[in-house]
């Protein structure tokens, strides 16, 4: 295990192909959402909730909507990209020992959440927290955390029976790893390279 702050943060990764499929002790799983329960959150509302799917059938059902969306993203792109698209893995959800899926309730802590009457999103933006914290601490556990983003949300709500109004803001693949890469997927297959912090540092003005 590694503690170190900056390490775990410079060694997180997006995990799609290294999930070896071997599950998550108890202990782990339990210090892991504590992290993400430890996350600051507006008007201190700590809107999300975490739904641990281990289930085979849902995921399964989760990976067959996963795969339409992965076709109808392919069908939005130029023949270029996507012959570099083909080559990219964009989930583990079979892979992985298991799921979490993080939702966002803005009824939390409402009507009146402070620090939220300006600007709506902050409540999102707390879920966010709680999902990097997630993400950081499963770093520090040498676990592989994986983000999927290519479903509807209508579906993921009726697959896991998350009520009206509740949104579902992450789906991540969460599980132990052959390895963790030192390049994100996306710059190793030529999709997209990291911009260097230079050029998105400004100073005083934009
Ligand atoms: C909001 C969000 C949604 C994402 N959705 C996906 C996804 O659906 N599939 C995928 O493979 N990666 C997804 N990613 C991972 C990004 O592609 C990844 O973070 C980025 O390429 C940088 O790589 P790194 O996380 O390994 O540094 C998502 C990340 C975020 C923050």
């Amino acid at each position: 295990m590694s503690t170190d702050l900056y390490d775990v943060i410079g060694r997180r990764r997006d995990v799609r192909a290294e999930f070896t499929g071997a599950s998550v002790p108890d202990d782990v799983l339990d210090r892991v959402l504590n992290a993400a329960h430890a996350a600051p959150s507006v008007g201190l509302s700590q809107p999300w909730d975490f739904v641990v799917v281990r289930d085979l059938a849902v995921r399964r059902s989760f990976r067959d909507h996963v795969e339409q969306e992965r076709a109808a993203f392919a069908a939005t792109l130029d023949s270029d990209e996507a012959k570099v698209f083909a080559r990219i893995k964009i989930d583990g959800v079979l892979e992985s020992a298991l799921s979490v899926v993080v939702t966002y309730d803005p009824s939390r802590g409402g009507p009146a959440v402070l620090g939220r009457h300006a600007i709506a999103d902050t409540g999102l933006y707390s879920v966010c927290l709680a999902i990097q914290n997630l993400w950081l601490a499963a770093t520090a556990e040498d676990l592989g955390v994986g983000w999927v983003s290519f479903y509807r949300e209508p579906f993921l709500r009726e697959l896991l029976g998350i009520p009206d109004g509740i949104r579902p803001v992450a789906w991540l693949c969460l599980g132990p790893v052959t390895r963790l890469r030192t390049t994100p997927d996306l710059e190793r297959h030529g999709w997209r390279r990291r911009r260097p912090l230079d050029a998105a540092v400004h100073h005083d003005r934009w």
